[in-house]
């Protein structure tokens, strides 16, 4: 047995925990097992190398990714489907592990779907909106690092009696910006959840002042809806292979950070915690949650369970189908955001 393993879309921490434990418990079952380099663009270029034990030791703890990530999607055009296929043949592979979001997933969903592909998946995407699984790889680290800035920003902001906002990662889903809210205090949250206004805030943080707190943490998913700010398609330029617009060049955080102050006339700065997000050692959390999955996904190989994925659920691994679990966005419940509102 001749097993490929992939981390495709953005990085998180976690990854090398995963890699290792695919590569582990596949030298226990002696699979040999193959890299596949950043993403489906390894397949598509026929970029694969043998994984070795001593390649996958010491990176338990080491955040990003031994195998190299990217966007590149192979359903952009049928010969580069076709040339991948071949690949898979012409490098002998029995399996590939796929370790990925909605789009890596969407990908091994297609070649299983289509093209019969023996794939599973192993899902990981600090914006947590896998459906299927209560928790992706990376997503624990990302809250983390959130809820750290948003404590040290709470310091600054009560010495300057000053708005802050902060913009967090999340594309379609609020996981990150509620999550990391709440474990950080936020004093409001912007969600692509549920639509806010910039009248509502600025009324609430008045109101705030009125009561005597002199500083507010305002937390904003960059893929926030907000009923006065709209976005044209020229602002947003070009889409990646996957169709989707780079959400950074919105600058959502410093717009919000600027009508705030110009609507109540307090001070505000703007804080984007970008890619730190997806930056460091995986917690404790992501280390095991990446380990399970990661070995559970060779069981799926091992029994021949194709088209899955392996999904945690409660606090069991569980197989999921890779069709169901790409079949939409999983997005926060409006009661988690209402329980947030409580704070605000
Ligand atoms: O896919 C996860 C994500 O972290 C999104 O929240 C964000 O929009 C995107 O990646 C940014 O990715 P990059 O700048 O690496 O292309």
């Amino acid at each position: 047995m001749r097993i490929g393993v992939l981390t495709g879309g953005g990085d998180v921490p976690g990854l090398n925990a995963a890699i290792r434990a695919v590569a582990r418990r596949s030298f226990i079952y002696g699979y040999e097992v193959r890299a596949i380099k950043n993403g489906w663009a390894g397949l598509v270029e026929g970029n694969i190398v043998p994984l070795t034990r001593s390649m996958v030791s010491g990176i338990l703890h080491v955040g990003g990714t031994i195998l190299g990530a990217s966007r590149v999607n192979p359903f952009r055009d049928k010969a580069v489907v076709r040339v991948s296929l071949e690949n898979f043949r012409e490098f002998g592979l029995d399996a590939i592990v796929a370790i990925g979001g909605e789009d890596t997933l969407g990908v091994a969903t297609r070649f299983y779907e289509e093209h019969q592909m023996p794939v599973v998946g192993v899902p990981k995407t600090m914006d947590n909106d896998v459906i299927g699984t209560d928790y992706c790889i990376g997503f624990d680290t990302a809250v983390t690092t959130v809820t750290d800035a948003l404590d040290k920003l709470h310091t600054t902001a009560s010495a300057h009696h000053r708005a802050i906002v902060v913009e967090v990662m999340g594309r379609h889903a609020g996981w990150v910006a509620i999550i990391g809210g709440l474990a950080g205090g936020a004093d409001y949250i912007f969600t692509p959840e549920v639509e806010g206004s910039l009248k509502d805030v600025c009324e609430h943080l008045k109101n705030r002042w009125r009561q005597g707190s002199t500083f507010s943490i305002i937390v904003v998913s960059e893929g926030a809806k907000i009923r006065e700010i709209e976005y044209s398609e020229e602002e947003l330029g070009d889409k990646d292979e996957f169709g989707h617009v780079r959400l950074d060049r919105r600058g959502l955080g410093e717009t919000v950070a600027r009508e705030i102050e110009r609507r109540t006339g307090f001070e505000s700065r703007c804080v984007v915690l970008g890619h730190l997000q997806r930056g460091g050692s995986p917690t404790v959390f992501d280390r095991v949650l990446a380990t399970r999955l990661g070995v559970y996904a060779i069981e799926l190989v091992k029994e021949g369970k194709f088209g899955y994925m392996a999904a945690l659920q409660g606090n069991k691994v569980v197989p999921f189908p890779l069709k169901e679990a790409t079949s939409g966005i999983k997005t926060v419940d409006v009661e988690l955001y209402e329980l947030a509102q409580t704070f605000f």
